[in-house]
């Protein structure tokens, strides 16, 4: 008897975020802690939000199987997105269709390639699977990514599967239409999928416009509603694909994955109202985030170019410095996971938290 030979030489993937765990070890309880480590809307989760969530807590809900079709919520995104529910697959979580699309996309030996540094988790659903994960790099963590070294990389390797990050975790940049285009243009046959992360579509100031390069049923778009609506305690994420590629996926997701206090979020975070405060609150967190690099620039900290409201900053020890904020209450995200330990990702949140850090990293400078 044994487990699976692939989850020997897995770890679990590294996030930023709370880590229960540690902060139990270090003493400090979880909502004293400024978390500047994850991407997420610090104004959320919207009332109305709220308000359906406490409205659905009641034992019909919760005693009952959530609609395993999703229907009012996949109704909601179909609204929201201007599009039709067969082309809609909710999750737990982008990071569930993370998995699930490596399971339908990934056989063992595949070649799939991810333009680094990039989220952790595609690489590790593709390895769990069997395929074989081509990285591209650019040649210094301040350089923007290359479309056209990609580019070479999709003409050279010919991989079976391309996934990108748009815009990009950790490092904030946006691809632009004309990007994507020269990018897909690499493989004139559409021979291989290309999924498009855009959990964070919302953090930028303008998203990128979909239509021509997106045409294509190997496209498959990923969004979250864990950041820009703050629902991430809750989980829910959302595939965007052609009907044939959702009708596969079905089948493979485990039944029940969004329940029934996620579809009720869902649908109300999706309405006009709502989707006019993600705009709003989200504009206000890109002029604060502006705000805090200008702080940061001033203590000369080298702040990388960001299209979003998060970034990455040079430190000489991205492991200590987190270390040494945490125990101030204060986290960011050690990057070295992403192949960058002399740098840490920080995400604005409201200008008195963006301030706690700040004063943090000053005390630290002082101690
Ligand atoms: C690029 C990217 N995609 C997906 C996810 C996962 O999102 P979710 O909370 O919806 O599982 C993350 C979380 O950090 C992320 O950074």
């Amino acid at each position: 008897m044994r487990l699976h030979s692939k989850l020997a030489t897995l770890s679990p993937v590294v996030h930023g975020a709370r880590d229960y765990g540690e902060l139990a070890r270090l003493g400090l309880p979880p909502t004293e802690v400024i978390d500047l480590s994850a991407n997420s809307n610090p104004y959320g989760p919207h009332p109305a939000v709220l308000a359906a969530v406490q409205a659905a807590l009641d034992p019909a809900t919760l005693a009952h199987y959530p609609d395993r079709d999703c229907l009012a919520l996949r109704a909601a995104i179909a609204a929201a997105d201007q599009t039709t529910m067969d082309r809609i697959l909710p999750g737990n979580g982008a990071t569930e269709l993370i998995h699930l699309l490596a399971l339908a996309l990934v056989e063992p030996g595949s070649r799939h390639l991810i333009a680094a540094p990039t989220f952790g988790q595609y690489g590790h659903a593709i390895r769990l699977l069997g395929g074989e994960v081509i990285e591209t790099r650019p040649a210094s963590p301040e350089s923007r990514f290359d479309a056209e070294a990609i580019a070479a990389a999709v003409r050279r390797w010919q991989p079976d599967g391309i996934w990108l990050c748009n815009p990009n975790n950790p490092t904030g940049q946006q691809w632009s239409a004309a990007e994507l285009a020269h990018l897909r243009a690499a493989d004139p046959a559409q021979q291989a999928w290309w999924v498009l992360d855009e959990s964070y579509r919302y953090f930028a100031a303008a998203p990128t416009p979909l239509a021509g390069w997106a045409e294509g049923d190997n496209l498959i778009i990923l969004r979250s509603l864990t950041k820009d609506q703050a629902l991430a305690g809750l989980r829910l994420g959302y595939v965007l694909a052609a009907p044939t590629v959702i009708t596969a996926l079905r089948a493979a997701q485990p039944t029940w994955s969004v329940n029934a206090l996620a579809q009720v979020a869902g649908v109300a975070a999706l309405q006009e109202p709502v989707l006019a405060w993600r705009q709003q609150s989200l504009d206000c967190l890109r002029r604060h985030a502006v705000g805090l690099w200008a702080r940061l620039t001033e203590l000369r900290y080298a702040v990388l170019p960001t299209d979003t409201t998060y970034t990455l900053v040079a430190v000489e020890n991205a492991a200590a410095f987190r270390q040494q904020l945490l125990s101030q209450g204060v986290q960011v995200r050690d990057c070295a996971s992403f192949g960058l330990p002399q740098h840490v990702r920080i995400a604005a949140r409201r200008p008195e938290e963006n301030e706690r850090l700040v004063a943090a990293i000053v005390t630290l400078r002082h101690s």
